[in-house]
């Protein structure tokens, strides 16, 4: 670890434990997605482990709005993760120096000298592919207590909540890879490489074949029928008694016969690529329930994100700190309403076909009046994840809070752009008085709709007209 990341920690302890001694109470502040719960929860089971006063809750995202309410909060210091990019001006201005934040956005220049933004891109650490809200979190949390290293598995859930796992085979890189190790040693995770199927631990195998969209299958992905019937010719039983098996049930010979079947089916396609990429690492929690939502990091991960986009935040926080009651039922119903309401939103999508503007390098959807704001993210994702875009940028829109629109952007597989999303959400915003920011890949802004029309113009001039290998950030 860099000198000055750990400086940086190392001061965080410090102010933290001053607030401990001097009895003054706690308000952590976190984003309401996978790695915003996670981040939160950790450093909350942190301060609560250390006996301080203090409290957690969720935004939806961060503005002067948000710093108001702080400011009138009875609370004496405030913790933000995974939130608060660009803000530090009016964090001091506000809150003098009783905040910190524990962050992992890419954030601009004028705030890399300030001390309480402990930020993954001020040390050398690409915030976007080695270390999550989470982690930082879980950094910061080890060291307050050594003992805290018991939290390195839910920073492995940040990781992949955020999509960090870009390393060969789904692996983690940089620090995320050092946190894994930690999270192997206390015996709270498991890795291995396996097939690498979506909702290994809860879905029958046909669906899971068939809703596993990395890599696209021509013929079997989205079609239940046409993977039956692939499962069945291998010869794989699919059902224990009356119910249906799960990928994680199956043994080494049922899993090489099933890779068989799939690799006869693929011939002709790009049959090493897609073999190449249904294998890869995945991450168990082995004290979990077996067939739980919780025991697949990734499942996990997407259990997390649907609480926080259908206002549940609070269920997430809950369990990744330890409720394993009550919580559960709740994260098992949120799971089931967030997948409805996905399918529904992407049905309309694509039967409204006037919202798409799909040029040679952009597709431009308007969500207006579909898609809630706390779902953006969820769909632009998904649109980014259709090989029809691979290689395009995706631009999602819709209506949000008071008037306003909110975007929602994210690079598509194998996208080439020099486009950086987070420099050209955060400027073209910052244009039109909205705020925006997050990563190269992936991030958001909000702007008034009264703005809507001059913002178009700039994303038209600044992504919808560039090529891939030009400079294409020129933000007019
Ligand atoms: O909202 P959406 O999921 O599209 O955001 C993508 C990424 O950009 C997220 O990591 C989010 O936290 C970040 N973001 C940001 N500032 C904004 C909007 C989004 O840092 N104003």
């Amino acid at each position: 670890m860099e000198k000055s990341f750990e400086n940086a920690l190392s001061n965080f302890k410090d102010k933290i434990s001053d607030c401990i001694k001097s009895k003054k109470s706690i308000s952590v502040i976190t984003h309401i997605d996978c790695d915003g719960i996670t981040s939160g929860s950790i450093i909350t089971k942190a301060l609560v482990r250390a006996g301080a006063n203090c409290t957690v809750s969720t935004s939806m995202d961060f503005n002067k709005k948000v710093i108001e309410k702080l400011n009138d909060d009875q609370r004496d210091f405030h913790i933000i993760t995974d939130l608060g990019g660009g803000f530090a001006k009016e964090l001091d201005e506000k809150l003098s120096d009783n905040w910190l934040i524990l962050d992992h956005h890419q954030i601009p220049q004028e705030e890399l000298d300030n001390d309480r933004v402990i930020n993954a891109w001020k040390f050398g650490i690409d915030g976007g592919k080695e270390i999550s809200a989470g982690g930082m979190a879980y950094q910061a949390a080890k060291t307050m207590d050594g003992k805290n290293s018991d939290l390195a598995w839910i920073a492995v859930v940040s990781a992949l909540g955020d999509r960090q796992d870009q390393g060969k085979k789904k692996s983690f890189t940089g620090i995320n890879l050092e946190i894994v190790n930690d999270a192997k040693k206390t015996g709270l995770l498991e890795v291995d490489l396996d097939l690498s199927l979506v909702g290994r631990e809860t879905r029958p195998l046909p669906d899971a074949l068939a809703f596993t969209s990395q890599p696209f299958i021509e013929g079997l992905t989205w079609n239940r029928d046409a993977c039956l019937s692939l499962l069945n010719s291998s010869g794989v039983n699919l059902k224990d008694g009356g119910r249906w098996r799960v990928p994680a049930e199956l043994n080494e010979e049922e899993k090489r016969k099933v890779i068989e079947s799939i690799t006869k089916y693929t011939s002709g396609q790009n049959a090493t690529q897609i073999m190449d990429e249904l294998i890869g690492y995945t991450y168990t929690f082995p004290r979990e329930d077996k067939r739980s939502f919780l025991r697949d990091g990734r499942e996990f991960s997407t259990m997390l994100n649907s609480c926080g986009r259908i206002q549940k935040a609070g269920v997430g926080i809950a369990i990744c700190m330890g409720d394993r009651t009550k919580m559960l039922i709740e994260g098992e119903n949120i799971l089931k309403e967030y997948r409805h309401m996905i399918r529904n939103y992407m049905n309309i999508l694509a039967s409204e076909r006037w919202r798409t503007n799909d040029t040679t390098n952009c597709v431009m959807v308007n969500a207006e009046g579909v898609v809630p704001e706390t779902m953006t993210g969820t769909i632009s994702s998904l649109i980014a994840g259709s090989p029809k875009n691979a290689g395009k940028i995706v631009i999602l829109r819709t209506n949000g809070e008071e008037g306003t629109i909110k975007f929602s952007s994210r690079k598509s597989f194998s996208c080439k752009s020099e486009v950086n999303l987070s420099n050209l959400m955060r400027t073209g915003a910052e244009k039109f008085d909205g705020v925006g920011g997050g990563h190269d890949a992936a991030a958001g802004a909000r702007i008034t709709k009264d703005k809507l029309d001059d913002f178009l113009d700039y994303l038209d001039k600044n992504v919808l007209n560039v090529q891939s290998s030009g400079n294409s950030e020129q933000h007019n």
